[in-house]
């Protein structure tokens, strides 16, 4: 019998400590329980998020939904032969205790990572590291629960695709594989087994020989005890934000500038040229050690965590954030990438722009629509920013993008969905540069778009690397009509037909957005149900071979009964926006620049 346990006060399951409660709460001991659970209404109905041990999470508001935790312990050691010894863990194993553990049983490997807070599960989501080692590098295979399939399955490291504070389990596989249990090929030795870090090989020189892994064990607590607060104490989910990896060519003219100013950036190249820069530098360099916002501290003695001084809100920690981001951002040209997760069910929509593909006004148009002097008469082309999960996603960057961002305020961009490859839905992709900072942020489109712009934009969407220096590194995504994840959001394609091309539309939750649609089948429109917002396009009243008119759009919100509509894709034949809601029934609205509803 599982025990669901409802309005639960979960603050003691994060490193924050800010308050914050789950609506439903359930914590399983074995695989049943977590079948069973997978079957109760309690999940099949609610937002479900499985924890760990919370020290990478920062909830901004309490969760409306069900939040699991795993309670599988239990530790057990397989001799291989003499050289090698696998451990498997149970997932909700304390990552600390374990690591002691191995190091007590003789084994090596795992030193370098002693102290960590979390647990073992989150070791293979996060893939954490420290010291020049990873957890991933030591991973032999993953234990999971498919909960697409409800089966328990094994994946190896490399199915794991681990990477610097990632693997797919934060990636494609969010949301779809919980961690059960985590197997480690490691090594009976006396010896540590990498001593590579500045501060460990420093020892090896002390001690004058290289040390035993409980030697590089108590070093490596010394050190974190030193430079990083006792979650004991002090809330923090450890490193904000990630060290970022810039290209060689970038590498090369910032240190030639701060070489100027008699800096040099402490750095680390990568195998494959890159070079990691150390974020805590930065942040200490644009002068905001010790900087608070609220109860939220920039820490001293490590700019790159973020404290709860005792009193902190999400809020404040966010806000913190996002002034160290935008500080580091000025000083230095490079836009720090956060690595703790935002927990965020609120969902924002805002209409970047909500004109056809001439825009209104028309150049050169002297009607009474492209005169107007109403701020929603003018209409740049159609674009949409969604803001969830403490994530920046964009649906079609138009010609007009620089100037909606400008006027919106949009810092950085996570995602982008593209609908289709018609000039005035992706004109503005060269733009995004300044937004998408050095990560390679998906840009997820139909096959036939993916063909048109690697033709249209070759600079960009070759396959060949590297980049032009000044590239925007997008990372093109082909799909079908599959949901896909973006992050914990689930995304749903919608064919429609724009005249007779297909085109996608998308559905994320409850929220749906179509544009450029002139026909959508019966089949598709049932993916229209239940939605809270509908967005959809409705070019005039007189008819047009590949756009639906008002009357259209009217019939599709009709037959699928969303909350709310909100029309777009207008052209000036459209009258004044004044007099357009008029004649709307009262849950439609025609949108405008700017426009921004919540959920
Ligand atoms: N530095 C500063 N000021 C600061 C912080 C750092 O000048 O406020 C300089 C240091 O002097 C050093 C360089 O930046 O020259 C790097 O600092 P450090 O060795 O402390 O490591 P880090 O790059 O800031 C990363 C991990 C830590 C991990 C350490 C040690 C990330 C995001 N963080 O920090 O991981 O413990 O290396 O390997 O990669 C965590 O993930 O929560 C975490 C604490």
């Amino acid at each position: 019998m599982i025990n669901f346990e409802r309005d639960k006060d979960i603050t003691s399951f994060t490193t924050f400590g800010i308050p914050v409660k789950a609506a439903i709460f359930a914590e399983y001991a074995n695989e049943r329980e977590l079948l069973a659970i997978s079957r109760s209404p309690e999940w099949l109905e609610n937002d479900v998020l499985h924890i760990g041990g919370g020290s990478n999470l920062l909830f901004l508001h309490d969760f409306d939904g069900l939040i699991l935790h795993s309670g599988i312990r239990g530790i057990k050691r397989y001799e291989k032969d003499d050289d090698t010894v696998f451990v498997i863990a149970g997932a909700a194993e304390p990552w600390c205790e374990f690591v002691d553990w191995c190091v007590a049983q003789g084994l090596a490997g795992l030193e370098n990572l002693a102290g960590i807070p979390g647990e073992v599960g989150a070791s293979a989501v996060q893939n954490v590291g420290a010291y020049g080692v990873e957890a991933g590098e030591l991973i032999h295979s993953v234990e999971c629960f498919d909960t697409h399939t409800r089966r328990t399955v094994t994946l190896s490291r490399e199915e794991c695709r681990f990477g610097y504070r990632d693997s797919m389990f934060k990636r494609e596989g969010c949301n779809r594989y919980y961690v059960l249990r985590v197997s480690f090929k490691l090594h009976p030795s006396d010896v540590a087994s990498n001593t590579t870090y500045g501060p460990l090989h420093r020892l090896e020189e002390t001690l004058g020989h290289i040390p035993s892994p409980a030697e590089v064990l108590a070093e490596v607590k010394r050190i974190r005890d030193s430079k990083l607060p006792d979650p004991a104490l002090i809330g923090s989910a450890g490193s904000f934000f990630k060290n970022p990896v810039i290209g060689k060519f970038h590498f090369n003219e910032l240190s030639s500038i701060l070489a100027e100013e008699g800096l040099e950036i402490p750095h680390y190249p990568q195998p494959d040229g890159n070079v990691k820069l150390a974020a805590g530098w930065m942040i200490e360099q644009a002068g905001l050690k010790g900087h608070s916002i609220g109860g939220a501290q920039v820490y001293p003695k490590q700019c790159l965590v973020i404290t709860n001084r005792g009193d902190a809100s999400a809020s404040d920690v966010a806000r913190l954030a996002d002034f160290v981001a935008d500080s580091v951002q000025s000083r230095f040209g490079i836009r720090l990438e956060r690595e703790v997760n935002y927990i965020d069910t609120s969902f924002t929509f805002r209409m970047l722009g909500s004109g056809t593909s001439k825009g209104v006004p028309e150049i050169g148009c002297k009607c009474q629509v492209c005169t107007s002097s109403d701020a929603r008469d003018k209409r740049m082309r159609c674009s949409a920013l969604i803001t969830t999960a403490g994530m920046n996603i964009l649906i079609d960057p138009s010609p007009d993008f620089r100037q909606q961002a400008l006027e919106a305020g949009i810092r950085s961009l996570d995602a982008i969905l593209i609908t289709h490859s018609h000039f005035d839905h992706i004109g503005g992709l060269e733009d995004l540069r300044p937004l998408i900072g050095e990560h390679d942020v998906p840009v997820f489109v139909r096959e036939d778009v993916a063909d048109d712009l690697r033709r249209r934009l070759y600079y960009l969407f070759r396959d060949d690397r590297p980049l032009y220096p000044g590239a925007a590194p997008l990372d093109l995504h082909v799909i079908s009509d599959a949901p896909f994840t973006i992050g914990p959001l689930t995304v749903e394609p919608i064919n429609v037909l724009h005249g007779k091309k297909p085109i996608f539309g998308y559905r994320i939750g409850e929220f749906a957005y179509i544009t450029d649609a002139k026909r959508i089948e019966e089949e598709e429109r049932e993916k229209l149900h239940d939605l809270r917002l509908l967005v959809v396009n409705a070019l005039r009243d007189r008819d047009h071979f590949a756009h639906f008119t008002v009357a259209e759009a009217l019939e599709l919100i009709a037959e699928v009964k969303p909350e709310h509509a909100v029309l777009t894709h207008f052209n000036h034949d459209i009258g004044l926006h004044k007099d357009i809601s008029l004649r709307l029934p009262e849950n439609v609205e025609p949108g405008y620049d700017g426009l921004q509803i919540t959920l």
